[in-house]
């Protein structure tokens, strides 16, 4: 007999992952309006921004305005932003913020392409940030979990020993990132059953790309094995710019059904989410994975 939470902390990644993915430069303002509309949604959790080379993402180069727009108006969001170096830590807290998410790929093929560091030099700069800046949480992105697009298979040894040293830093929060949507709901059991029960005092989330179809049975997957935190993307809008194949992320919306029509609390309103991925797929085209946009009929809505 499978159970659920009750409750799901629905991380929107949206304004970071989404916007990336876009070429086009998306003006501030669009930004802004778009994070105010997910908070009136009722997201309480947003990773709102990166700060991160502007040559390797110029899209991110408003990352200080949009970070310090969202503190000001909500204070009481838990905001953070995903940073690649020591560098971006820096820019982040200087920023005023006081959570990040920390980007190490478990494989070391894309944390090169990625963050151009092998995963040693990645762990070290970890240390140094979490000394530096003790007050700042930080939530570990461990890119590339479930399969690399360079250097293919991940295995489960390889996982366990990337968290082991995560752990042994201190890090207490891991977000498992399936970066090119290769996970399959078995594989996400078995990773997420193993950790659990080698680190019962580490939180772990997903973020799933939902390249072939399997966001959702994924994330449910996950929910399945106790895992109260899934990262999804207004509208399914995606695609890591240095992960070739990566494509849409799992929609928020169409998570935020699925989690509403099982009894699972995500406290956010799916009609507001969902009119928030059509303004945004209206407003910046780009590669959006989420079904319900493109459902017309009122009948076929929630309610
Ligand atoms: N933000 C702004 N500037 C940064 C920076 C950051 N996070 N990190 C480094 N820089 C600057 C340095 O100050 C330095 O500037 P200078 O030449 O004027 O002195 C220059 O960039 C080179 O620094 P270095 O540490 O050697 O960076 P790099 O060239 O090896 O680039 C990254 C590495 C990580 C900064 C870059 O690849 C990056 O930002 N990648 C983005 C990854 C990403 O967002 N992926 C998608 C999400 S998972
Ligand atoms: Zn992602």
């Amino acid at each position: 007999m499978n159970t659920y939470p009750n409750k799901v902390e629905l991380v929107e990644v949206g304004p970071r992952d989404g916007f990336q993915s876009i070429k086009e430069f998306i003006p501030t303002e669009l930004k802004k309006e778009i994070i105010d509309r997910l908070v009136d949604a009722g997201c309480t959790t947003v990773q709102v921004t990166s700060f991160v080379h502007p040559k390797a993402i110029p899209q991110m180069q408003d990352a200080r305005e949009v970070a310090q727009y969202v503190l000001e108006k909500y204070p009481g969001l838990r905001a953070y932003a995903l940073v690649p170096n020591l560098r971006g830590a820096q820019n982040a807290y200087e920023a005023g913020l006081r959570e990040i998410s920390y980007v190490i790929s478990v494989s070391p093929g894309h944390n090169m392409a990625n963050v151009r560091r092998t995963l040693d030099e990645s762990f070290a700069e970890l240390g140094t940030i979490l000394s530096t800046y003790p007050d700042m949480k930080v939530v570990l992105d461990a890119a590339t979990t479930f399969g690399c697009p360079f250097d293919g298979e991940v295995t489960l040894q390889q996982v366990m020993d990337y968290v082991q040293r995560a752990y042994d830093l201190g890090i207490r929060d891991i977000d498992l990132c399936d970066t090119i949507g290769v996970a399959t709901p078995v594989q996400v059991e078995r990773t997420v059953l193993a950790l659990r029960e080698k680190f019962p005092d580490v939180t772990f989330g997903v973020h799933i790309h939902d390249t072939r179809n399997m966001g959702m049975a994924c994330s449910l997957v996950a929910m399945q094995c106790g895992l109260t935190r899934v990262s999804t993307t207004v509208g399914g809008l995606g695609g890591c710019p240095f992960a070739p194949g990566a494509s849409g992320n799992t929609a928020s919306e169409d998570f935020v059904y699925m989690a509403q029509k099982m009894g699972i609390d995500t406290g956010v309103d799916f009609e507001k989410l969902l009119d928030t991925a059509k303004y945004l797929r209206e407003k910046v085209p780009g590669n959006y994975s989420g079904h319900q946009i493109n459902i017309q009929k009122p009948q076929c809505t929630m309610g």
